[in-house]
């Protein structure tokens, strides 16, 4: 292999940008992805994690030696090839690689992750290895470009990213769904939300966004629950409820767009209907909670005004749209206390859901934010949250204080949508469930 090794001082490129390289003699590095022989011509399927090639091992020029080292190599076993990038309209991206040299770094042994069926435990306990799979990859791909869409999008319209602690000493989205670990002897709280954080900072930027992990002890097993979830969050100054609605409608109409544009491929592969994308675009469908509570009601539901919707629900309201649908003015009992109370009407607060299309229920929660220090002290108090450990947060009431609203988006709900995944398990690289906290 060492001598082999003098051979290769070509330009190291990656598969994404073959095309650019026709009739060029390049180097790759990857994995085998699959391989078959037939007489003297050996088909190498190789992936590079930006794509896959079709290396050609024709033994008449490669002789006798490279060809069996070929018929050597094993389903993800590590290699690097040298050969000449040639145009041929029936291999997969329409090109492949005359292999003239090949390094073997290493050979697999009984790669667990065979093309045959595999029960989901049995992938969730490798998942370190799934996500080499053309399914898993395409998936990231589209969660990368969501992720750099949303940063794009708040980047261009003047918001800044502040970054909001993990560690905490108090709950944002009530006190049940919370992580304690021990911080020094006392408890600190890992973050269910960076918004309370977010507020303050919006006071000093004006519009901000957060973006980072958080954290909620979910104790029941459904498709949408995450125990760690990405969440962005954007919050402004000066914003009412109409307008936060405005933000998420622009917002997942750029990211909709962006993956259409870019991810064409991964969507394929996924097998994803893109004419259900491409209906995503503003203005969105808006009713309010009592509203849907009629439309429940009427659709054979039995439910009560002043309940929380769980996923039966949101999955009924979101089926009978095309587009998300923003749910709004939701029961006080049963929302944050931030949150604003309608001026209009004390038994409902100003806050909102965006229920996804296609039955995938919640992917965005926000609403306009209380702004009067007394209502605010006062529910506080309702929820017997520690005064004490709000303290600072009360404080942006007293000092400037505006009206002002904001969101929060789950990533991998979104991911699961646009993807259009049975579960959100596989819709982050590392899923942590109930039951599951390894690999
Ligand atoms: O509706 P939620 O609880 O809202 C908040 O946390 C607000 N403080 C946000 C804000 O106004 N700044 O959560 C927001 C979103 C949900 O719509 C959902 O997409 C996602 O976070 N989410 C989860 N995703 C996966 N697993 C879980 N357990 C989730 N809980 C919430
Ligand atoms: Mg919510």
């Amino acid at each position: 292999n060492l001598v082999k090794l003098k051979g290769f001082k070509v330009k190291k490129i990656l598969i994404k940008n073959v095309k650019s390289f026709i009739n060029e003699d390049v180097r790759l590095d990857g994995w085998v992805y699959n391989k078959r022989s037939s007489g003297k011509i050996g088909f190498l399927m190789l992936r590079d994690g930006t794509g896959i090639l079709q290396g050609i091992f024709f033994k008449p020029e490669i002789g006798e030696l490279l060809f069996n080292e070929f018929k050597t190599l094993t389903q993800e076993s590590s290699v690097s090839v040298e050969g000449k990038i040639t145009s041929n309209e029936k291999a997969e991206g329409g090109c492949e690689i005359q292999v003239k040299n090949l390094i073997i770094h290493n050979i697999s042994k009984d790669y667990p992750i065979t093309p045959k069926e595999h029960g989901t435990d049995f992938l969730m306990n490798n998942r370190h290895l799934w996500l080499r799979s053309k399914r898993q990859h395409s998936i990231m791909k589209i969660r990368h470009e969501i992720i750099k869409a949303t940063r794009d999008f708040f980047d261009n319209n003047d918001f800044t990213l502040i970054d909001t602690p993990i560690f905490t000493p108090n709950a944002c989205e009530g006190t049940t769904t919370l992580f304690a670990t021990d911080y020094f002897g006392e408890n600190a709280y890992l973050s269910q939300s960076g918004q309370l954080y977010n507020e303050a900072n919006a006071m000093a930027f004006g519009r901000v966004y957060t973006f980072g992990p958080t954290f909620r002890a979910e104790k029941s097993k459904t498709r949408r629950h995450l125990t760690e979830f990405w969440m962005v969050e954007p919050e402004l100054a000066y914003c009412d409820l109409n307008e936060d609605m405005e933000w998420g409608e622009k917002l997942l109409e750029f990211i909709v767009k962006r993956v259409l544009s870019n991810r064409q491929l991964e969507l394929k592969i996924l097998g994803r209907d893109i004419s259900k994308l491409e209906k995503i675009k503003a203005p969105f469908p808006k009713v309010s909670y009592t509203e849907c509570v009629e439309m429940l009601n009427e659709g054979g539901f039995n439910f009560e005004w002043g309940g929380d919707f769980g996923s039966p629900e949101e999955t009924f309201i979101s089926e009978q749209y095309d587009k998300p649908v923003i749910v709004h003015r939701f029961p006080t009992q049963i929302k944050a206390f931030y949150m604003k109370r309608d001026p209009e009407n004390e038994k409902v607060v100003l806050g909102m859901d965006f229920l996804a299309p296609e039955g995938y229920g919640e992917i965005i929660g926000g609403s306009e934010r209380e702004s009067n220090l007394e209502v605010l002290l006062e529910r506080v108090k309702h929820e017997k949250l520690p005064k004490n450990e709000f303290e600072w947060y009360l404080d942006l009431r007293k000092y400037g204080s505006v009206q002002h609203a904001g969101f929060g988006m789950g990533i991998e709900r979104v991911v699961a949508w646009i993807c259009k995944l049975p579960h959100v398990r596989e819709t982050i690289p590392y899923p942590r469930m109930l039951q599951r906290l390894r690999p």
